[in-house]
């Protein structure tokens, strides 16, 4: 899949204080990577280097194939963003903001206005203005304003927070949308896995501005999902009876990922089919915890 973004290296100081540490990570087209860390890990200065509204010490940023230091206007070309919030003109309508913006843009088409209007949703409130917005109308616009140009990547910065779970749950199925229709590939930050488990294809974690891993959200699910290592005589037939909930550690040893309430019924079945149980160990890892034990909690330094 062709790479959106790649950023390769990054270093930052601000003064001696080093904030971040050869980031590097990519996204490609279809991909929607949640930028996961804590409180100061340096989510927001990655994302303001990616858009070249701060300079970096060293490293390289590629989108689209250009280089924002060699490049600039080529490359920045077609990403709509997101940084901390949205910039509005809350004294004037949705509308006029989104149209103030579509006058900064050459070529774009009759109709682009509307549509996104209809492809955030805002198309009741559109005609109010910015400043009788809820928090999450606000974001919206936002959003809707990002996407004007019809960018090939989205970079969003935090856009959950402050939002009540309904706001956040409009916001993710808004984004799943928008990948849907328009296959924007996005760069998502937040502080909370759990809020993005559902939309991201891949997750990038950063703690103190070091990536400290990347993996896909599969991968990540199937690693934190609750699950039981039992320890048998043998494992043969094992998967016919408990499919694609089995694992096969070892020639004597299962992985299954059930949660407490199965148990009884697991230990039944298994004793039907004349298995003999020598062991039963929970390796439960909740997706928190697995971002947690990643990040090293939410300690901020
Ligand atoms: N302009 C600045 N001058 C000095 N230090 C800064 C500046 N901006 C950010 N920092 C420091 O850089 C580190 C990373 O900050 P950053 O804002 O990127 O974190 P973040 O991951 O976005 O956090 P949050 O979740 O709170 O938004 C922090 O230690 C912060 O104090
Ligand atoms: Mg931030």
């Amino acid at each position: 899949m062709a790479e959106v973004l790649e950023v390769k290296n990054l270093n930052k100081f601000f003064g001696k204080k080093q904030v971040l540490k050869d980031v590097s990570f990519s996204v490609s087209e279809g991909e929607i990577l949640g930028f996961i860390g804590p409180n100061g890990a340096g989510k927001t200065t990655t994302i303001k280097n990616i858009l070249g509204l701060q300079s970096f010490n060293s490293g390289e940023v590629i989108i689209n194939g250009y280089d924002i230091k060699k490049d600039f206007s080529k490359a920045i070309e077609k990403v709509g963003a997101i940084v901390e919030s949205p910039d509005l003109y809350m004294y004037l309508t949705g509308r006029k903001n989104l149209e103030l913006i579509a006058n900064l843009y050459k070529n774009i088409p009759d109709g682009r206005v509307e549509d996104v209007i209809e492809l955030v949703g805002l198309n009741n409130r559109i005609d109010d203005k910015v400043s009788k917005y809820s928090l999450g109308m606000r974001q919206r616009l936002g959003i809707a304003a990002a996407l004007i140009q019809s960018p090939n990547l989205l970079i969003l910065d935090e856009p959950t927070n402050g939002l009540d779970p309904e706001g956040i749950k409009e916001i993710r199925d808004l984004l799943k949308k928008l990948v849907r229709k328009e296959k924007t590939a996005v760069l998502i930050s937040s502080h909370n896995l759990l809020e993005l488990e559902t939309i991201c294809t891949d997750v990038c974690i950063i703690q103190k501005g070091e990536i400290v891993t990347i993996n896909s959200m599969k991968e990540i699910k199937k690693t934190s999902r609750e699950n039981y290592l039992i320890t048998l005589d043998k494992t043969t037939g094992i998967k016919k009876i408990f499919k694609q909930d089995v694992e096969i550690v070892d020639e004597d040893v299962i992985r299954l990922y059930k949660t407490k309430e199965d148990i009884p019924n697991v230990i039944n079945t298994l004793i039907e089919n004349n298995y003999n149980i020598y062991e039963i160990v929970k390796d439960k890892q909740s997706l928190e915890e697995a971002f947690l034990s990643k990040t090293g909690g939410n300690e901020i330094d």
